[in-house]
């Protein structure tokens, strides 16, 4: 039977790059989409850019743009680098679209008018100076359990403790530096405690969810449902609620409107039946593949938002886990922050999505990417296994026998048994298990090979009288490889692309496997996969570290040093009492017994002075000599133990550090500052 099949991977943010880490739910998902439509289903897979929300409205700020520029460039970017790894989707659109906004006020109403949205004033804390509300996430201070500084307005990532924004000490606006205020502001809410008996119902079907899934939502029905907030004041970037001027829906509520609204250009575009896959009862299947960290927007907030507005449910939540790196989070110093688009640079896409899908399974476990093991890996089960077994056998095929396969293939039991595990491959695919179906394939693979060691072609050829045979054994080998490429196609598209070149085949499809390819005539091979270089991969670790954002990039704080109170008022000429005179700093060094000490030589034009600084904590002598700086020329002298010292040099300082002043080019030692 053909199943009618929506498949959504999560929306990616349009403010930042796709990197390894996404990238296992995408190749998770295009593995499972390809194997459905091999398998001759109708199956459409969307996806989209999600849009809305605070952090895109400043980051476009902070570039000079409009929000709809930058998420048209970065639109561009993701395509990209989802085009680059295979990813195929049926349509990449973006919530800011005229489908989504429909969508999202149709569902808002049908919400509002089953009662389930209700009003309230809320306290929250504003930033005078930017005028806006501030999300939690902008807000920063002191934790109020273990007063690490510099923590956000949500959780303290030092102690670990949850808090409201409110509870911070000393707060300051990560956007503008000021001190918040708290103000009122009148908030909608999805009454999502009303809709626990249906969620109860709904989460517990056996299907919809992994058993870890199920586990996290007896905990959090244990502590209660409450009301979600859907609302944010101007200015925010997203859609303007529809009786609610100057209020905007918050990103989450139109980020899975958007799976509906990217569906609905497809749909239009390609003169399906939107309604069929959406309207109440649709005997179409929906599923969505989502991190393990965006569970409760797809378990609870989704299912009911859909229901209680007259939609279908989905089939589904398949969630993944998150992807380490060497065994650790992903780290921008260590360089395993590693973007779609540098590891393309470096690496090829297809050695990703087969590591990836050697260690997927249908469980919220993470996966690790060890770069010894990937390398290992690959090597070994691709080209040491997969691809050696079409090297071997066709140079025989092109140069004994014109490229003709035999037209009897005689002794076919190798065959016969990689056809047979076609269902149990395709039950582990279907089941989202691909490392055993990656296990199943590659244990045939060294069947195959057996059977290379067994048959020997290389000494057929050599031998008198053997054409026959040899012809038989190499197209026993190319049917072989034709198999196995079937089942590895949902995994390595453009591989399996290349190898119908090669064959002269049709694209190739699951039920092929059952055909063999006899008194054909295929195409000379050429080489199908390299290796992996360790060196590609250290060159690719290499750029990542060197692509390290400038501190000038982190969002501008309020200072994590103390600022010392200003001192007392004086007049001008207190001022010009202090003869500040440019020094060139002729010769620093150490000295013998003073911890905190350099000893500077200071060309005044037409003098030179000696002055002991205590900067020893900050300089090295050899990076100030040649430097300009600024001095106290009149300055009494001072003896101290180490000899005399006759002035002083200027420099900026307290708990962050010690900094000292530098003139601009062009000063001149002795010219008076003033
Ligand atoms: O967590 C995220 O990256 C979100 N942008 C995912 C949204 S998924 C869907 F609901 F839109
Ligand atoms: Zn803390």
């Amino acid at each position: 039977m053909t199943r009618k099949i929506l498949v959504t991977s999560a929306l990616p943010y349009a403010n930042g790059a796709i990197h390894i880490g996404h990238l296992v739910e995408y190749i998770q998902t295009d593995i499972w989409v390809r194997f459905q439509k091999s398998r001759g289903h109708t199956c459409h897979y969307v996806c989209a850019d999600d849009t809305h929300g605070t952090p895109i409205m400043l980051r476009a700020e902070k570039e000079g743009i409009s929000p709809e520029a930058l998420i048209a460039r970065v639109h561009g970017e993701h395509s990209r680098d989802f085009a680059g790894f295979h990813v195929g989707f049926d349509n990449y659109y973006s919530t800011n679209s005229e489908e989504n906004s429909h969508f999202a006020g149709t569902i808002y109403r049908q919400l509002k008018d089953n009662g389930k949205i209700v009003s309230r004033t809320i306290n929250q804390l504003y930033d005078p100076v930017k005028n806006m509300f501030l999300p939690d996430r902008f807000v920063k201070g002191e934790c109020p359990k273990c007063h690490a500084k510099d923590q956000y307005g949500d959780n303290c990532e030092v102690c670990g403790a949850t808090y409201s924004p409110t509870e911070l000490i000393n707060p300051f606006s990560a956007v503008s530096g000021a001190t918040p205020e708290l103000r009122e502001s009148e908030h909608y809410f999805f009454k999502l405690g009303d809709c626990e008996s249906f969620l109860k119902g709904w989460t517990t079907t056996p299907g919809k969810l992994q058993a870890e899934a199920a586990n996290k939502m007896q905990e959090w029905f244990e502590s209660g449902l409450s009301d979600w907030d859907i609302s944010r004041d101007a200015p925010y970037f997203g859609f303007e609620i529809p009786d609610a001027p100057g209020k905007y829906f918050y990103v989450w509520l139109d980020a899975p409107v958007g799976y509906m609204a990217s569906h609905k250009n497809l749909c239009d575009r390609l003169g399906l039946d939107f309604d069929e896959y959406w309207k109440k009862d649709s005997s179409t299947e929906l599923y969505h593949f989502i991190g393990k960290d965006i569970l409760y927007f797809h378990a609870l907030f989704w299912p009911a938002m859909l229901e209680f507005s007259g939609y279908r449910t989905p089939t589904a939540i398949n969630t993944h886990g998150f992807l380490t790196v060497d065994g650790a989070k992903m780290s921008k110093s260590r360089g395993t922050f590693i973007t779609a688009e540098s590891y393309l640079n470096h690496l090829n896409p297809e050695w990703l999505r087969y590591y990836f899908a050697a260690k997927l399974s249908n469980t919220f476990e993470d996966i690790d990417l060890n770069f010894e093991d990937f390398a290992a890996r690959v090597n070994s089960d691709l080209i040491g296994k997969f691809v050696n077994i079409a090297s071997r056998a066709a140079g025989f095929i092109s140069k004994r026998f014109a490229g003709q396969l035999a037209s009897e293939l005689g002794q076919v039991e190798l065959l016969n048994r990689l056809q047979a595990a076609s269902e149990s491959i395709a039950q582990h695919f279907e089941a989202r298990e691909y490392s055993r179906a990656i296990r199943e394939i590659m244990a045939l693979t060294d069947e195959v090979n057996q059977f290379v060691d067994l048959h020997k072609p290389w000494e057929m050829a050599k031998q008198e009288g053997r054409e026959q045979d040899l012809q038989q054994v190499c197209s026993i080998l190319i049917n072989a490889f034709r198999i196995l490429t079937i089942y590895l196609k949902p995994v390595l598209p453009k591989l399996a692309s290349d190898v119908e070149a090669f064959l002269n085949v049709a694209p190739l499809q699951w039920q092929d496997a059952q055909t063999l390819l006899t008194n054909h005539t295929i195409n000379t091979y050429n080489h199908l996969m390299t290796r992996i270089d360790p060196k590609q991969i250290e060159a690719m670790i290499e750029e990542n570290k060197q692509a390290l954002p400038a501190p000038a990039e982190a969002p501008a704080a309020a200072p994590s040093y103390e600022i010392p109170a200003i001192s007392e008022t004086i007049n001008i000429d207190d001022f010009m009492k202090v003869d500040l005179r440019i020094a060139r700093i002729a010769n620093a060094q150490h000295v013998e017994g003073a911890e905190k000490l350099l000893q500077l030589t200071l060309d005044l034009g037409n003098e030179t002075r000696n002055v002991f600084a205590g900067i020893k904590s900050a300089y090295k002598p050899e990076d100030l000599i040649g430097k300009h700086t600024v001095m106290v020329a009149n300055l009494a002298p001072r003896k101290m133990k180490f000899g005399l010292s006759e002035g002083m040099v200027l420099a900026a300082g307290g708990d962050g550090g010690l900094y000292i002043l530098e003139p601009h080019d062009g000063a001149k030692p002795g010219m008076r500052v003033k």
